[in-house]
């Protein structure tokens, strides 16, 4: 799919100060510095749309870019933020927790999980979160830049045996980098068949 335009609508504080709108909307969620910003930006072929950090914690609100005047990206705060990455439950503020469970025309949260690291209880106690509570949900494995293939694909096995402990199936995913542009179209491919239904 191809991007012709990706435009900053509005940063809300509150689900209720969100767009008000019936257009599908792709959220992107994770762990601080995981890479949701720099994704939205790699898929958007726009470095400048959304905000990144070398510092944990850059995007405190919730983000809404409209694509191609059909559809919204939707940049998240991270969670695990700081102190709370100690505790054992993810922890983060509670607008971005009732958008993800309240927002009707949220098709699809991408979970961005660091391909680098072994399974996190944080990542794996939000997901058990929101099976539960039927939000629809894929994986991206991140910052495979930043590593070998050989490991990649270990950690990955490692990661759909974890899953599989929790649900019969391992969840839809893909593998990107932000830096070298891998994943886009699969991506992009993947939102396009929710956009035709
Ligand atoms: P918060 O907004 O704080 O929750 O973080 P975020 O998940 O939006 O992360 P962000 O996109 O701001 O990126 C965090 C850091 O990781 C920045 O220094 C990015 O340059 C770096 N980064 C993001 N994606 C990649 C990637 O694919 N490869 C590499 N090597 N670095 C990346
Ligand atoms: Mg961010």
């Amino acid at each position: 799919m191809l991007i012709k335009t990706a435009k900053f609508t509005k940063s809300s504080a509150s689900v209720d100060q969100c767009p008000v709108t019936k257009l599908n909307e792709y959220a992107f969620i994770g762990r601080s510095n995981v890479g949701k910003s720099s994704l939205i930006n790699m898929l958007t072929g726009n470095k400048k749309l959304a905000k990144i950090s070398g510092k944990p914690g850059k995007t405190q609100l919730i983000n809404h870019f409209l694509i191609n005047e059909k559809w919204f990206l939707v940049d998240l705060p991270g969670f695990g933020y700081a102190k709370s990455s100690k505790l054992d439950r993810y922890k983060w503020n509670s607008f971005t927790d009732k958008y993800v469970k309240d927002r009707e025309n949220m098709v699809n949260l991408f979970v961005l999980i660091d391909s680098r690291i072994k399974p996190q209880e944080i990542d794996l106690s939000f997901m058990v979160d929101m099976g539960e509570n039927d939000v629809p949900f894929s994986i991206v494995f991140t910052k495979i830049d930043k590593i070998t293939k050989g490991a990649l694909a270990k950690n990955i096995q490692i990661y759909k045996n974890e899953m599989l402990k929790i649900w019969e199936e391992m969840p839809a995913y893909f593998t990107s980098s932000s830096v070298k542009k891998n994943g886009k179209s699969e991506i992009l491919n993947y939102i396009e068949k929710m956009e035709m239904g």
